[in-house]
């Protein structure tokens, strides 16, 4: 038949993750059943994520994430078409968890195996929640990504450039530390940054006097820093007022940063002549609320289409590792038990 039903598994960063996504021909894909468990509070006491931790979790959660899976969406194992897992790039004992799985469910239910890219995922989210035609524009701004990617085929993506240092929810994440905040950095800075006056610190824009669509950030934490010293030394201490402001002002930066990068990648892409021009975000970054807000305006003067899947798309999930399975599927592209597990894996 043409319907396709494929359990996904997620395990490459911070978040173990099962689906299970089904998908007739010419419909809208349906998700019977999507399990994210994150491991925030394990790395808690560490200042950032633990290979070490972060992959003995995955080992101990994946099972019990693919029942589940299963579970919430009322089929068995021998029910589903494939099984789809991301085999890369991301931490190297998380994969191999994630791998390990997947051979396993594959080599005991004799279903195909499809190792999927993860940023071909995220890449790949706008045709699982809107059905959108190729090619199409896609910004990925997360904690470990942050790049401009045309995507013209399930397989088939250019890049049009990224950041060459620290991806923004890093530099968030980073910059709530200096300023006491607590983490995940994005969402404690955005709601400082909603009290504080954006223009009060002129940060800077890195990158932006040179042509193309490369960022930088690290640049912006160090302008962050030098400020907050010299607010210390003469006040004793770092006050609430001087604090939303720095909040504030690193925010429009990376906001202005984003907007025009995206405009340049925007006038790269539209020469493709897109029969519906689209630009599409993804990663955890996309949830604040100034930088969609700085992207909306780019795309309503471009006249593009702005597309931003529901939050959990657009960070870390299963589902969107079930549905690049599904479109591989259709291509009639499988893997078998030499499936490899890769810590590095460009598109
Ligand atoms: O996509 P994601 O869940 O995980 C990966 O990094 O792959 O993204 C998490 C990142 C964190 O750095 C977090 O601080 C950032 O996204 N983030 C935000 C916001 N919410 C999450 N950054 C800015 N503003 C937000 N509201
Ligand atoms: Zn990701």
């Amino acid at each position: 038949t043409d319907t396709i039903t494929l359990l996904g598994l997620e395990s490459s960063c911070d978040d173990t993750a099962a689906a299970v996504v089904r998908h007739t021909a010419d419909q809208m894909p349906e998700i019977l059943s999507s399990i994210v468990a994150g491991q925030t509070g394990l790395h808690a006491d560490f200042g950032g994520v633990v290979p070490e931790i972060a992959a003995r979790a995955h080992a101990e959660k994946l099972d019990i994430c693919v029942e589940e899976a299963l579970l919430r969406a009322g089929l068995r194992l021998g029910e589903l078409d494939g099984i789809a897992v991301t085999a890369g790039p991301g931490l190297i004992g998380g994969v191999v968890a994630g791998v390990m799985c997947a051979k396993g469910l594959a080599a005991g239910s004799g279903l195909p195996l499809i190792g999927v890219n993860h940023l071909a995922g995220h890449a790949l989210t706008p045709r699982l929640t809107d059905q959108t035609a190729f090619p199409y524009l896609m910004l990925l701004v997360s904690g470990g990504h942050c790049q401009f990617l045309i995507a013209k085929g399930p397989d088939e993506f250019s890049r049009l450039g990224g950041t060459i240092d620290d991806a923004p929810g890093e530099a968030f994440d980073k910059t709530a530390k200096l300023l006491g905040l607590l983490q995940p950095g994005g969402p404690a800075v955005e709601a400082e940054a909603r009290k504080g006056d954006p223009k009060r610190f002129n940060f800077p824009r890195p990158l932006l006097d040179r042509p193309g669509c490369d960022m930088s950030f690290s640049g912006l934490k160090t302008a962050l820093l030098r400020e907050r010293d010299r607010l210390v030394a003469e006040h004793g201490g770092l006050r609430r007022a001087d604090r939303v402001d720095l909040c504030a002002g690193f925010q429009a930066a990376v906001a202005d940063v984003l907007a025009e990068k995206s405009r340049r990648a925007l006038a790269e892409y539209l020469t493709l002549a897109p029969a519906t021009p689209t630009l599409a975000v993804a990663g955890g970054v996309a949830a604040n609320m100034t930088i969609r807000a700085a992207l909306e305006t780019v795309c309503e003067r471009e006249k593009v289409t702005f597309l931003a899947p529901p939050l959990a798309l657009c960070t870390d999930n299963a589902a969107m590792i079930a549905w690049a399975g599904i479109e591989r599927f259709r291509a009639g592209q499988r893997d078998d038990m030499t499936l490899q597990a890769r810590p590095r894996w460009p598109l």
